[in-house]
């Protein structure tokens, strides 16, 4: 291995309540992931990465957080933690840690006494809190929109309103105070010292808000650069935390949650700032040729820029399933392509097993999302519903007999577990262990420049550096030869290929 354990990791992220309930409240929890280690050791990835587990009112399933140095008592405790990296360890995976550092839960003490403590406080002052506009101070301070749709702003009902770039009950933290700027560090450094192998940093990119509150301009679009996203002081606060993370032994990672193009990566990759930022642009991408070349190319140039690799994301708890984005045959075709890119992967539970997305019902639907939005929008429910291991029925093995998990499954979920696909060599889950086994020794640590050979329409073939094997990528609708690409089918995304790639597939030629 050459660099770094994470530079080329394959990490899984487990949605903790959704993975495994080992006490039967219908919440995966500590011990239920614990009790599956196995598992993700014998799938085949390097490192887990644990959404939040911290003592939470759930309004954003845990990501509203009142207390960062502490753990949820529905989802385990601080012993649960250790016996976790531990058995991790041991087992050969790596752990991440997902901290919320961008926003507390309204619940959290600083904000009780905040909203307490009145106008002009000290209390207020750990929050972005501004007075209203117009008669009566009844009109939010800018036309910020919340991510999770409405108004950024609340009134605390005294004139003054406070920021919440998620949901109201998430206020968002001025990393400028000093206990608040204490107060993260010490969070970092709790979790690092309990033995972490990294940290994933939470909406990475809000961090700082531009202290004038300018207005969006008119005509401004989600996703255009924002007064409150990726700016320059923000980076100060990831150098500052690089810096106890580099203070720690062993190659601790720091990834940060980024949303937007290479060259909005790229500041948070410089050699004193964080390993990796996540590349979520390709979720949305679809399934043309043209597009996936330039993309990645414009990717790897912006990461190499630094000496990094792109941290390629294949699906996540923020976004629908992968099987739903790029179609089943797609998300296994994007698969193999990722796998074989210069770079990290993350993979999310659920897509080893090509979990589709799920339709629910709208009173199932906890996702604030779906509230804000008044409907418009279902939210990411649909993708974070429990996994099936299995069984026929409810709960599918998810959680002890008779339990309910908080999300309903499908009824047809006995079709799809862990159980039914471990023994059946087409599977998304025999292709995924198949593909990760053969990864370290065809992909990995090969030369991060891609030389890409010509390709029939709608088809991507590239190799790392000038030899060695060729991953040729189907997007288009015939059938095409691999033959040209190779002696010898390594894998192929679909079962059963002959001499021909079918329609949306991938394969590893050697
Ligand atoms: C991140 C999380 C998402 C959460 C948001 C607010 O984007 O991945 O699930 O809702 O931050 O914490
Ligand atoms: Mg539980």
């Amino acid at each position: 291995m050459t660099g770094p354990w994470w530079r080329e990791a394959v990490t899984y992220e487990v949605y903790v309540r959704s993975f495994a309930d080992s006490d039967g409240d219908g919440l995966g929890d500590l011990p239920g992931l614990r009790s599956r280690l196995p598992y993700l050791a014998g799938l085949g990835v390097d490192a887990v990465w644990v959404t939040p587990f911290y003592p939470s009112p759930d309004h954003d399933a845990g990501y509203d957080v009142t207390e960062h140095r502490a753990v949820d008592p529905r989802l385990g405790t601080l012993a649960d933690v250790d016996g976790l990296i531990g058995d991790a360890h041991r087992l050969g995976l790596r752990v991440l840690v997902d901290l919320v550092l961008n926003h507390v839960s309204s619940e959290h003490q600083w904000f009780v006494s905040a909203r307490a403590a009145g106008p002009g406080s000290a209390e207020r002052a750990r929050f972005h809190v501004r007075p209203g506009l117009g008669p009566g101070r009844a009109e939010p301070p800018t036309n910020w929109p919340s991510i999770f749709g409405g108004s950024a702003w609340a009134p605390f009902g005294d004139g003054d309103w406070y920021l919440h770039l998620f949901d109201t009950e998430q206020p968002d933290l001025r990393h400028e105070h000093p206990d608040v700027a204490a107060d993260a560090l010490a969070t970092i450094r709790f979790w690092l010292d309990r033995g972490v192998d990294g940290v994933r940093f939470d909406a990475a990119g809000s961090l700082s808000k531009d202290p004038g509150y300018p207005d969006l301009p008119e005509g401004w679009r989600p996703g255009d650069p924002a007064p409150y996203s990726d700016r320059n002081e923000v980076h100060e606060i990831y150098r500052r935390w690089a810096r106890e993370l580099a203070s720690y032994p062993g190659d601790r990672l720091g990834v940060a949650e980024t949303w937007g193009g290479p060259e909005v990566l790229a500041p948070y990759l410089r050699p004193d700032e964080l390993g990796q930022a996540f590349a979520m642009d390709p979720l949305y991408w679809p399934l043309r040729a043209q597009l996936w070349r330039d993309g990645v190319d414009a990717l790897l140039a912006a990461t190499g820029r630094h000496g990094r690799l792109p941290a390629w994301v294949h699906g996540s708890h923020d976004v629908r399933r992968a099987a739903d984005r790029w179609g089943p045959h797609g998300a296994r075709a994007v698969l193999l392509m990722m796998l074989a890119l210069p770079g990290a992967v993350y993979l999310y539970a659920g897509d080893e097993l090509g979990l589709p997305e799920v339709t629910l019902a709208d009173e199932a639907i906890r996702d604030p999302v779906f509230r804000r939005s008044g409907g418009a929008e279902r939210g990411r429910d649909g993708a974070r519903v429990p996994l099936p291991w299995t069984g026929e029925s409810v709960p599918y093995g998810f959680g002890p007999t008779g339990s309910t998990p908080w999300l309903p499954q499908p009824t047809d979920w006995g079709e799809v577990s862990v159980a039914r696909q471990r023994d059946d060599p087409g599977s998304a889950l025999a292709l995924t262990r198949a593909a990760l086994a053969l990864r370290g020794e065809w992909w990995r640590d090969r030369p991060a420049e891609l030389t890409w050979r010509d390709a029939p329409a709608e088809c991507l073939a590239f190799r790392r550096g000038h030899r060695g094997p060729t991953c040729l990528v189907n997007l288009g609708d015939v059938p095409v030869d691999w033959r040209p690409y190779g002696r010898r089918l390594l894998l192929a995304s679909m079962p059963k290929v002959e001499e021909k790639l079918p329609a949306r597939s991938a394969a590893w030629l050697a």
